[in-house]
């Protein structure tokens, strides 16, 4: 069974990892034998990251990009061909919503700017677009991959509040499935695109939205709570598993798909 979940040797490339899912999902990966090329804006806390997977016994290379500037990202790329010798898997975590794409209760649609709103499509679309046309093509001539794209609840359902990132969420769903059709008619079932929907996590890009300035939840920390099953917000280590199976043979007549891991949100109507 071990086995079948194996990434022990799998090169895997992850946007983002710098971030709060990333970081424990990198980490993750690294123990259980990943070689991980950590891409993300923040050089210290990246190395910090490559030291940390490197103490538990991984390996991991730091690599500094921005997921919106190709000459960056086929600087890493090449680093990564350089040193591992190929790119097994792709995991597209940079993004978020922006304070300024964020309509406020006293404001509505007609008050959002169009700059701020184009701004976090661009983050997470064409942020998940350009690093799969940079690190996907190495899997297209090996005829072997897996990708793995960060969507959200948000691109099930429409949030109130960020209309920029609820667009840019569900457009990453239909892209997911339109690269895993993609990917399998032009160069074969070796390749798999999926998506990961997590609920709510309290991380940093959310963190105003979520909890008030001494820390107490707000009334819309309220009602997500309310809305889940569970009750509670999700914990990065809850993502591990989803993402280690999208990514390892366990899943292997798997593309296409968005797995919500949300704590029954999405699930719940009344
Ligand atoms: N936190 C949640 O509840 C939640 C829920 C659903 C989906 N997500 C998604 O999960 C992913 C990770 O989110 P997180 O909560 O860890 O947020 P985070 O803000 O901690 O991490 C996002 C990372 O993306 C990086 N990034 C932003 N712009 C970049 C750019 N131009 N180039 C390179 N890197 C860039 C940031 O530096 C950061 O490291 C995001 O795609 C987010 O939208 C988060």
């Amino acid at each position: 069974m071990r086995e079948l979940f194996s990434v022990t040797g799998k090169s895997v490339v992850m946007t983002g990892a710098t971030g709060v899912l990333g970081h424990g999902i990198s980490l993750h990966l690294g123990k259980e034998g990943a070689r991980m090329a950590i891409l993300g804006r923040d050089r210290e806390r990246g190395e910090r990251l490559a030291r940390e997977i490197a103490e538990a016994g991984g390996e991991a290379l730091f690599l500094p990009c921005d997921v919106l500037d190709r000459a960056s990202l086929e600087a890493c790329r090449d680093t990564i061909l350089e040193r591992y010798g190929r790119i097994d898997v792709l995991i597209n975590a940079a993004g978020g919503n922006m304070p300024g794409a964020t309509i406020p209760p006293d404001k509505t649609f007609f008050d959002l700017n169009i700059d701020d709103f184009s701004r976090v499509v661009e983050l997470n679309l064409h942020g998940t677009v350009i690093p799969t046309q940079v690190f996907a093509e190495d899997m297209a001539r090996r005829g072997e991959g897996a990708i793995v794209n960060f969507g959200s609840e948000a691109g099930l359902r429409p949030l109130t509040r960020i209309a920029g990132y609820t667009a840019a969420k569900a457009a990453i769903h239909q892209f997911t499935r339109y690269m895993a059709t993609e990917m399998a008619q032009k160069f074969g079932e070796g390749i798999r695109v999926n998506a990961i929907a997590p609920g709510f996590f309290l991380t940093e890009q959310n963190r105003t939205l979520l909890t008030n300035p001494d820390g107490s939840p707000t009334a819309r920390a309220r009602a997500i709570i309310a809305h889940t099953p569970f009750g509670r917000f999700g914990r990065p280590e809850e993502l591990y598993g989803t993402v280690q199976y999208l990514i390892s043979d366990a899943s292997r007549f798997v593309t296409g798909t968005v797995a919500v891991v949300d704590g029954g949100c999405d699930a719940f109507c009344i």
